[in-house]
């Protein structure tokens, strides 16, 4: 199995590996641990002997009312701190096997697979894990890393063109931070519908070794890692606002339209550099969606603005969002409460989404 890289974490570091048969391979060792996993694989996994405990990956599995069930769950199949905690799924599963094995009996090991397109090229280091409190998307959360991350980019064949959109926004928008040469060799590797899972496999490896570059220079986010949030924070208040009918990868899609939009109101002009080649990307992706469009119409726009105003990543005086300079770079930006602002915000949002 080859051993993609290491990412260097406080906690301790862990192996990403490269697992055509991840699934097959890990069989034995899942049997003797605890396994939480997608729904969707709950067959695959019985038909190898595997008894997992298995979700929907839908966002209401990620509130905190819902892990207690899990919880439970785990203690009554006899889980204790030295048990190794399996999670196979996409972000969803993720999140909640991270964050339930940082809590439980103070901390348990665990091995992730992701299955989502969007999980292989990027929520699958870093160590994140979050989860929603009512509506307010992510507002919980721990750095909880892996031992290990097992990619099997055969998983990816059964992935939906909305799925496979979203991984792709997700890549593209790790590598457009991590500079322009990484965004142009993203570009030059054709990312598109229906990639074969060979193509992705490079793909993948490519947005990975740029993301650990973030996560290792700023572990705990607090400045470089800060940038991979470009399109969050617009990309949250659409999801939460349709009601999680947007996807997460699709909201931030359409949220670093947004964050071009509106660092177009900042500078009074179009941003430079690759931001020109990022848009085009972007809008090629989302038009595989021709239903985006409708499902945006259908949000009541008071209901986004409500829930940017209150993302967790404001300050108390001021907005951030992560925007372009001149230059095409990105950046943080933290813009005053003033009702200036405020106009520029929906300005960029509304514009963005009557252009879908
Ligand atoms: N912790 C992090 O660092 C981090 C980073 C990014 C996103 N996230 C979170 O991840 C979530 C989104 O995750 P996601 O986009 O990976 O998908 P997901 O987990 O929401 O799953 C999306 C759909 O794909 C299906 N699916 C999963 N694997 C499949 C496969 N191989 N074949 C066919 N169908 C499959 C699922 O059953 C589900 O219907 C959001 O809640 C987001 O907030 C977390
Ligand atoms: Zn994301």
């Amino acid at each position: 199995m080859p051993v993609l890289f290491s990412v260097r974490s406080a906690s301790a570091d862990y192996e990403v590996i490269s697992d055509c048969r991840a699934l097959t391979d890990s069989a034995a060792a899942m049997r003797g641990g605890i396994v939480i996993a997608d729904v969707y694989f709950e067959g695959r996994l019985a038909d190898a002997g595997i008894s997992a405990i298995v979700m929907e990956a839908v966002e209401s599995a990620k509130s905190l009312d819902a892990l207690s069930a899990v919880i439970v769950e785990m203690r009554a199949r006899g889980a204790a701190r030295g048990t190794h905690l399996w999670a196979v799924g996409g972000g969803v599963i993720q999140d909640v096997a991270g964050f339930v094995g940082s809590i439980y009996m103070r901390g348990m090991a665990w091995t992730y697979v992701p299955t989502t397109l969007l999980g292989m090229v990027d929520s699958c280091i870093g160590g994140k894990s979050s989860i929603n409190v009512l509506t307010h998307k992510n507002l919980v959360g721990t750095f909880h890393p892996p031992r290990a991350v097992l990619i099997d980019p055969m998983l990816t064949a059964t992935l939906s063109v909305e799925q496979q959109v979203a991984g792709l926004v997700e890549a593209a928008k790790i590598c457009y931070c991590r500079g322009r040469q990484c965004f142009d060799e993203h570009l030059a590797l054709g990312p598109r519908i229906g990639l074969a899972p060979d193509a992705l496999e490079t793909l993948i490896a490519h947005s990975l070794r740029a993301k650990k570059w973030f996560v290792e220079v700023d572990e705990f986010d607090r400045a470089e890692r800060l940038l991979l949030n470009l399109g969050h924070t617009f990309g949250h208040a659409l999801e939460s606002a349709s009601d999680y009918q947007l996807s997460h990868g699709i909201g931030v899609g359409i949220g670093i339209l947004c964050a071009l939009a509106l660092s177009r109101e900042l500078l009074q002009r179009d941003a430079r550099g690759a931001a020109h080649e990022l848009e085009r990307h972007m809008r090629g992706l989302l038009r595989c969606l021709p239903d985006t469009a409708r499902l945006v119409g259908a949000i009541e726009t008071a209901g986004i603005f409500e829930r940017l105003e209150s993302d967790k990543k404001h300050e108390p005086d001021h907005h951030r969002f992560i925007t372009f300079d001149a230059g095409g770079c990105v950046q943080v930006t933290r813009l005053p409460k003033t009702p200036e602002s405020r106009a520029a915000v929906i300005r960029a949002l509304h514009g963005t989404l009557e252009s879908l």
